[in-house]
């Protein structure tokens, strides 16, 4: 049990008179209906991230109904409240810039509350890292649900899905391939249902990373929004966390560094969403732990990609469920895990996959002796450009672009991109490399997914699919291309990448894990003296904006803001190297 009187009588509002706090409290709620033997019982709060801006969260009445009932099964008592909630959609400047303050929102009513245990109920993108970051924080038991994948559509006899098949189809309407009429069709199949995107984008990650974690419920990464799995997961989830909070399994016993190596592994074996990562170190600094960039690069090439979904592969979330789901994936990955880690279910992920169901026959989970891809779904790239890292989706990126030099093409922000990128007078050819900048944490603000940077209309009508692009931006993880992103330190920060000029070279090398401008240090030395972007840039004055702009990190930090990152230094994530599974050695970042 948590810290304190349990139930309804903890969190009590200060009023120097805790008698008269609770009395009033009392009083106020049974207004509500509420009879002493209901107030009585073990307080399971449920976080509800239900709004009409997202669809991605469309299903939440059915999952709080069915979490009401797992509690009221164990005897306690469900209470849900609100929080905010993002959708990548509905999220002006960009939904990764309200994840922090969501976290806030999060932490700080889980805080408040009299809540012995909390169920936290996301599922977009940004809402499951938010939830981990501010329950972290918090520190009370808490048990994660995801609201589910959305089932595809079809459109003209063809599987479709959000989102990379929006993307396709836009840039095949980009190249004048579909016209008008199409184009509108399509958008009306791409999402087939309520819940999150279809593919191996940022909310499948993050969902499958935090059953990787132990924070929620072994298999209940996988079910699509509106199947009978999804709201039974529901109601079991309302019954453990109802167990969790008699037990006192808090969220520090379950994120440990031996969690977050288990989750990093999934990561890459998912051929998850670069983004992942930046969720993944937020959450991790929220319990003291530093992502260390190269020891995960080690980790990364040894850990093959073994899931087949889009956008590095050919299904879908619905297909992944059926395969097996998230313990499926953690039995072929078993010697390469951390099996002693505790789960919610209060057994360890070892005692998890000995339950597990047998492995039979299926398409979507590949065996080691067989993957996907023969490293990790993502590598880490360094060099003079990008100091403090950037990393790179080699797994949806084009082979044939891996090793490539080219001409820098250079755009400011994104305004400067949307207004020349389909200039036909633009001066590229498909073998520049296209940089833009001004995107990263400070610059946009809120590190905006234009990092997929579209391919000048130009060439795109010439059949040109991919280029080399390089930004401080991220992209959406249902995207695909050779892209490098997260450069850090981002351009508005005073990094390198502020200091690059049309045509200047720049040379990309995954097998060395390179990504180097070349020109001379004293060159450099001298456009900064000349160009001190960081200071030219306006900042906000007031508001979320002004906190958002002067505390956020880089990207290798989470993005998160330096004062919510916790003030206990537990070292590196990954650890260092241990045995034959554990990454290799590197510097911290
Ligand atoms: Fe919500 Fe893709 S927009 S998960």
């Amino acid at each position: 049990m948590k810290d304190g009187p349990p139930g309804l009588r903890g969190n009590l509002t200060n009023y120097g008179d805790s008698g008269f706090a609770l009395f009033l409290r009392k009083a106020f709620i049974k207004g509500s209906g509420y009879t002493d033997d209901a107030l009585d019982r073990t307080v399971v709060g449920i976080v509800d991230t239900g709004s009409g801006f997202n669809p991605c969260h469309g299903n939440m009445p059915q999952l709080i109904e069915a979490v009401k009932r797992g509690v009221m099964l164990a005897g306690g008592l469900p209470v849900e409240f609100p929080t905010i909630s993002v959708h990548e959609a509905f999220s002006q400047p960009t939904s990764m810039f309200l994840r922090n303050l969501m976290s806030m929102d999060t932490e700080e009513m889980i805080r408040a509350l009299p809540v012995d245990a909390v169920v936290l109920i996301g599922g977009c993108d940004k809402t499951v890292p938010a939830q981990l970051m501010g329950a972290a924080s918090a520190g009370k038991p808490a048990i994660q649900l995801v609201t589910g994948s959305m089932l595809t559509g079809s459109h003209r006899g063809v599987r479709v899905g959000a989102c990379t098949d929006c993307r396709a189809f836009w840039g095949r309407y980009r190249a004048e391939e579909v016209d008008d009429e199409e184009i509108t069709e399509v958008n009306g199949r791409l999402v087939g249902s309520v819940g999150t995107c279809s593919v191996a984008g940022t909310a499948s990650t993050m969902a499958c990373v935090a059953e990787a974690l132990g924070v929620s419920l072994p298999g209940s990464a996988t079910p699509p929004a509106v199947t009978a799995d999804r709201t039974r997961f529901a109601e079991m989830t309302g019954t453990r966390a109802v167990e969790m909070a008699h037990e006192g399994l808090t969220v520090d016993r379950i994120l440990t560094r031996g969690a977050f190596e288990n989750a990093l592994r999934v990561l890459l074996a998912l051929g998850g969403s670069t983004n992942g990562l930046v969720h993944l170190a937020a959450v991790a600094g929220r319990l003291g732990y530093s992502l260390d960039l190269d020891r995960f690069d080690a980790m990364s090439r040894e850990t093959p990609v073994l899931v087949d979904l889009k956008p590095a592969g050919d299904h879908y979330m619905e297909d992944l469920h059926r395969a097996g789901g998230v313990p499926r994936l953690l039995q072929e990955l078993r010697d390469l895990l951390n099996t002693d880690e505790l789960t919610v279910t209060g057994r360890t992920l070892g005692e998890e996959l000995d339950r597990a169901a047998a492995p039979f026959p299926q398409e979507v989970i590949r065996a080691r002796t067989a993957p996907v891809y023969p490293a990790g779904g993502i590598a880490v790239l360094r060099g003079n450009l990008a100091p403090n890292g950037a990393i790179i989706k080699q797994a949806a990126a084009d082979p044939g672009l891996m090793e490539h030099q080219g001409r820098a093409v250079v755009f400011e922000d994104s305004e400067d991109l949307a207004r020349r990128i389909d200039d036909e007078d633009l001066d590229v050819t498909p073998e520049d490399v296209l940089v833009l900048r001004g995107i990263g944490p400070i610059g946009a603000p809120g590190m905006p997914e234009a990092g997929y940077i579209p391919i000048p209309r130009k060439l795109a009508r010439r059949g040109v699919k991919d280029m080399v692009r390089v930004s401080d931006g991220r992209m959406s993880g249902t995207a695909a291309g050779t892209i490098v992103l997260h450069v850090s330190p981002e351009s508005a920060a005073g990094g390198p990448l502020a200091l690059v000029r049309d045509g200047d070279t720049i040379r990309l090398s995954v097998e060395e894990r390179l990504i180097h401008l070349d020109v001379t240090e004293d060159e450099l030395a001298a456009r900064a003296q000349e160009a001190p972007r960081a200071e030219a840039a306006p900042r906000p004055g007031r508001g979320y904006r002004k906190l958002y702009v002067d505390n956020v990190n880089q990207a290798e930090y989470g993005c998160d803001f330096d004062f919510l990152r916790s003030e206990t230094d537990r070292g590196a994530v990954p650890g260092a190297p241990t045995g034959p599974g554990a990454g290799g050695g590197g510097a911290h970042v």
